[in-house]
């Protein structure tokens, strides 16, 4: 009996979170199970992070941990502590949207947008990974994140796009 009360105990308790959000120190509190998604949206504030099915299949909840993209609904929050987390609005930094944002927009590669901020953060890491992507490589990653409105086909364009554009600015010659 006394032990059940103590992991009741245990599991209301809530722990002091410090981690770097977006390039700043943020700190939260939450309870050991409390998941990523949940403590970056509830207890930080980071709502562009959605979360869709919770366990690991839609990717609407990825965000970057140490620069890798993962799903924010497979973590704990308290597995963050210490680490860097960087979630859709860090990739707009100033209030200006990103390359890769941009790239969607012109070819209007969202539509309701519940999954774009999951895809756009797994894009940002796949990009610097994999500079210049074939379009199966592209749909390949894409497969990991289900969007029902797009049919896929502006987003992958939309990635081909920004590598591309990405590509030729590194290729441009520097002038004297
Ligand atoms: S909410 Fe995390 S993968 Fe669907
Ligand atoms: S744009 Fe609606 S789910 Fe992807």
């Amino acid at each position: 009996m006394s032990n059940t009360l103590s992991v009741r105990l245990d599991r209301g308790e809530r722990r002091k979170i410090t981690l770097t959000l977006n390039g700043r120190e943020r700190s939260g509190y939450c309870e050991s199970r409390d998941l990523l998604s949940d403590f970056v949206r509830h207890e930080l504030g980071a709502t562009g992070t959605h979360v869709g099915c919770e366990h690991g299949v839609c990717g609407a909840c990825t965000v970057h941990v140490d620069g890798v993209a993962g799903r924010s609904c497979l973590m704990l929050a308290v597995q963050v502590e210490g680490r860097r987390v960087d979630t859709v609005e860090g990739l707009a930094a100033d209030q200006t949207l990103g390359d890769l944002q941009q790239a969607f927009q012109r070819h209007h590669a969202l539509q309701c947008g519940f999954c774009t901020a999951g895809i756009l953060m797994s894009c940002a890491d796949y990009l610097k990974r994999v500079p210049d992507p074939s379009e199966t490589e592209v749909r390949e990653m894409l497969s990991g994140h289900l969007c029902r409105c797009t049919g896929y086909t502006p987003i992958v364009a939309a990635v081909l796009d920004v590598a591309a554009r990405r590509n030729a600015g590194r290729k441009e010659p520097e002038h004297a």
